[in-house]
């Protein structure tokens, strides 16, 4: 049998902390509010918690804008909340990831503070300037959130470079000094007892010297340089060091997020023998209902479950026995995936939230659940754009509807309801009271109005709801080494409306089928006499003939593994 490491068998499962629960009425989710859900957290049986950012930050990106790595934010507590919060979870056997994110910081970091105090100053390369180029920016790189990725600073008369908002300037990875800074705060958070760390677009740090054109930038074109700059040419000469001086030295989980990567990169990243991270996170299934018009994810496009099975049927045989995949299918930058890619109606939403949890947690990979997706939470559809907070949706709202007029303020709504990354955000839905128990005070962001129906108590007492349902999948995962070890198998790839893979061992096999319609769809797949139904999110089984988002699961060649 195959030795897997911890962080193989393990389940994780995403804390928004702005939107998970308040403790004292202000209206923003905070430590001791995660504290106080622990245990469900334990009930639903996951392993590790990723914590998006908690750290001392201006909040122009929701947290991700760092500006002390080595302090809390005052809004989510203190350090001894943290010291709290790492030694109940222990206690309960969680781990805590945390996110780490050192493509940039805060144009308020001290280290930005003094880089643009004089171009003498020591901390001046901790970031990269540029002289203007004929009175212009440097080159043509937009930032991801709409833009030039140049901010022009009047008092040194350079401009820095800003892959994502101006106040999130990009750091210098060519500096040694910097690195090594980096490698002692993650060394610190260490020493605090933190289990891991979820890496913000790290495949980002190291941009090429001579900084070149972006040729995919054109005049009417929304796109964002993030992909063209992905991937340089020191970023593994860098991770390697910091596996040396960090992270090899822990037994500890890792997860990078890389924008625009192939399964090839990903050997490089995450392959068992590259020393660098334990896995990554690739982006090409939340892409692929990108616009066709240039408008990146500006879209109100459905996907294509073809598309959707290629890309996911090539990670899993690309990285077998070579690297390791995540599994994920929502965070907080991605819409729900109820609403995306299943069926957010009264009538199928409990049903396609079970079978897409289904069709991804008998992949092979580490499973991200994200707050609220075991519940089956949806996305908001708030009629005027006034009630949206991201950066990313009222910078893209301005620059397509009001700068470039590309689009009408109508359509643009669609695409946000669509879109937005404030639809993974609405606050925690626990239960019918006011504000959906999430807090007494005013909440930070809207909460979805369904969830007086759509709440974790509900959930609870209810025998046939999505959290059980998760929670048995998350139990097999523990009990079977088929589902982390098996070989993946598509079936008709080409079938636009099942999914079907068997998961194969020596001695068993799995077989996964789900029909992501919601219409009955009739397909025969040969099964061995012996085999038996593992789990379905209908009471019976009706052979060949798949209900709508019917999925369900044979396990065949029973042989020692039960
Ligand atoms: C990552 C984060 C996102 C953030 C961006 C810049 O993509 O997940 O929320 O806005 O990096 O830090
Ligand atoms: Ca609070």
């Amino acid at each position: 049998m195959v030795e897997n490491n911890w962080w193989q068998k393990a389940v994780v499962y995403q804390i928004y902390p702005r939107s998970f629960q308040d403790s004292n009425g202000d209206g923003i989710g905070d430590i001791q509010g995660i504290i106080q859900r622990l245990p469900y957290l334990k009930k639903l049986g996951i392993q590790v918690i990723w914590l998006s950012p908690i750290y001392q930050s201006p909040n122009d990106d929701n947290g991700y804008d760092i500006s002390d790595y080595r302090k809390i934010l005052p809004e989510f507590g203190t350090m001894m909340d943290v010291q709290e919060m790492i030694s109940v979870a222990h206690q309960l056997n969680l781990k805590i990831m945390m996110d780490l994110v050192v493509n940039h910081t805060s144009d308020e970091h001290q280290w930005f503070q003094q880089s643009r105090s004089s171009r003498e100053n020591p901390y001046r390369d901790y970031y990269i300037w540029r002289d203007p180029v004929d009175g212009h920016e440097p080159n043509n790189w937009l930032s991801d959130f709409g833009g030039p990725a140049w901010e022009f600073d009047d008092k040194t008369q350079q401009y820095y470079l800003h892959l994502f908002s101006k106040k999130q300037p990009d750091l210098n990875w060519e500096n040694s000094a910097l690195r090594h800074d980096i490698y002692d705060t993650m060394s610190w958070w260490l020493a605090q007892g933190v289990d891991g760390f979820r890496m913000d677009v790290i495949n980002l740090i190291s941009k090429q010297k001579s900084l070149p054109n972006d040729p995919n930038v054109d005049a009417d074109n929304h796109s964002s340089s993030m992909t063209f700059v992905a991937n340089g040419p020191k970023v593994h000469e860098y991770l390697q060091e910091m596996n040396a001086k960090v992270l090899s030295q822990h037994d500890i989980i890792t997860v990078g997020e890389t924008p625009g990567v192939t399964t090839k990169d990903a050997m490089q990243y995450a392959g068992f023998d590259a020393n660098e991270l334990q896995m990554i996170f690739q982006f090409e299934h939340t892409e692929l209902d990108n616009s066709h018009q240039g408008l990146g994810k500006w879209s109100d496009e459905r996907f294509k479950l073809v598309d959707l099975k290629k890309i996911l049927s090539k990670w899993q045989n690309d990285l077998e026995g070579k690297a390791w995949n995540s599994l994920y299918w929502n965070n907080h930058d991605r819409p729900r995936v109820v609403s995306r890619f299943g069926n957010d109606t009264d009538k199928y939403r409990v049903t396609s939230a079970k079978m897409l949890a289904m069709t991804l947690h008998f992949m092979q990979g580490t499973p991200y659940i994200y707050q609220g997706e075991e519940i089956g939470m949806t996305n908001v559809n708030w009629s005027s754009i006034s009630q949206y907070q991201d950066i990313d949706t009222l910078n893209a709202f301005d620059d397509l509807v009001h700068q470039q007029k590309r689009v009408t303020s109508e359509q643009m709504m669609r695409y946000v309801h669509h879109s937005s990354r404030d639809n993974a955000r609405t606050p925690m839905q626990w239960d019918n009271s006011l504000n959906s128990g999430f807090t007494t005070g005013q909440p930070w962001l809207g909460v979805n109005d369904n969830y007086t129906t759509i709440n974790v108590a509900a959930s609870l007492t209810d025998q046939q709801s999505i959290f059980y349902f998760y929670k048995k999948l998350i139990a097999l995962r523990q009990q079977m080494p088929i589902i982390t070890n098996g070989h993946y198998q598509v079936l008709d790839i080409d079938d636009e409306f099942v999914y079907a893979y068997r998961r194969i061992a020596r001695d068993s096999q799995l077989l996964i089928i789900s029909n992501f319609t919601d219409r009955i769809q009739t397909r025969h797949y040969s099964l061995n006499a012996g085999a038996k139904l593992l789990i379905s999110n209908y009471e019976d089984d009706q052979g060949d003939m798949l209900r709508p988002y019917e999925s369900k699961v044979y396990f065949e060649n029973v042989s020692g593994y039960f």
